[in-house]
């Protein structure tokens, strides 16, 4: 085995230590080579694949997600959950292991901006990427953990860094035990607790898109499931996927 993927088996902890993983230098997208492994036969979950870079990484709505070598962690996580799990659940679970993987080795609390982003000091630092497959499903993230030289691109929105010194591979390792922890209990209760706890929109007025218009609404919390509880003047609504925003690239709440 590699010496990265030493590092990630380690982090893993005793529980994990016998999963796979993979450590590639450079590949299209970690999502989409996991789907195709698992499509082709090749590989079962768990599986855990990280990348220094992406040549064709993706984000969510569609959107690409720049992936330089050297500046950030790149990671998929394979799967197999039960058939009847809310997609809810397991993106509460891929968002509060993050955190509490950032947390635990670094010091740093990011916060949760629902769904699944991860901010810090009003930036966003991660994005969370969940893909249903006919074996399972695949959770890719993508953490900025340094600047780019040349800076964010544009198209990268609100980016920006972690900006400390961390092994990464000790971070997906960390990132991954946290996750498969929490999709081997299911206890999404102590996880929902955690997700209220660090998602700063409640209380806010937020914008959301609907039927291809811009509502606002207040959101008056997060539901067992993950749901954004929201409230605007036809009542009370819950938002199941999607963006929200507070407003003109205002993040500066988070
Ligand atoms: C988003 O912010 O919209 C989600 C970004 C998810 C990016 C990660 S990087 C590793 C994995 N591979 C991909 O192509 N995307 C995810």
């Amino acid at each position: 085995m590699h010496e990265l993927e030493l590092i990630i088996q380690k982090s893993l902890g005793s529980r994990w230590a016998k999963i796979p993983v993979q450590a590639l230098s450079e590949t299209d997208s970690t999502n989409t080579r996991l789907k195709e492994w698992a499509r082709e036969g090749r590989i079962a979950a768990p599986y855990v694949l990280t990348a220094d870079s992406q040549t064709s990484g993706r984000g969510r709505l569609g959107r690409r997600f720049v992936s330089p070598a050297g500046t950030g962690l790149y990671m998929s996580i394979l799967i197999a959950p039960p058939a009847n799990i809310d997609a809810g659940k397991i993106t509460v679970l891929a968002a509060v292991a993050v955190c509490r993987a950032i947390h635990e080795l670094t010091g740093l609390q990011p916060k949760i901006k629902w769904v699944n982003d991860l901010f810090l000091r009003g930036k966003k630092v991660c994005g969370i990427l969940a893909e249903r497959i006919d074996k399972g499903v695949i959770v890719g993230i993508g953490v900025n953990l340094k600047t780019p030289p040349g800076g964010f691109p544009p198209e990268a929105g609100v980016a920006g860094a972690l900006d400390v010194d961390i092994d990464r591979f000790a971070l997906a390792g960390t990132i991954a035990r946290y996750f498969l922890d929490g999709m081997e209990t299911l206890d999404t209760d102590d996880a929902i607790t955690y997700y209220r706890a660090h998602m700063p929109l409640i209380g806010k007025e937020i914008r959301y898109q609907k039927d291809r218009q811009e509502k606002s609404a207040l959101v008056t919390g997060v539901s067992d499931d993950g749901g954004l509880m929201i409230q605007d003047d036809t009542g009370d609504h819950i938002l199941r996927t999607g963006e929200v925003s507070l407003g003109s690239q205002n993040m500066t709440g988070l």
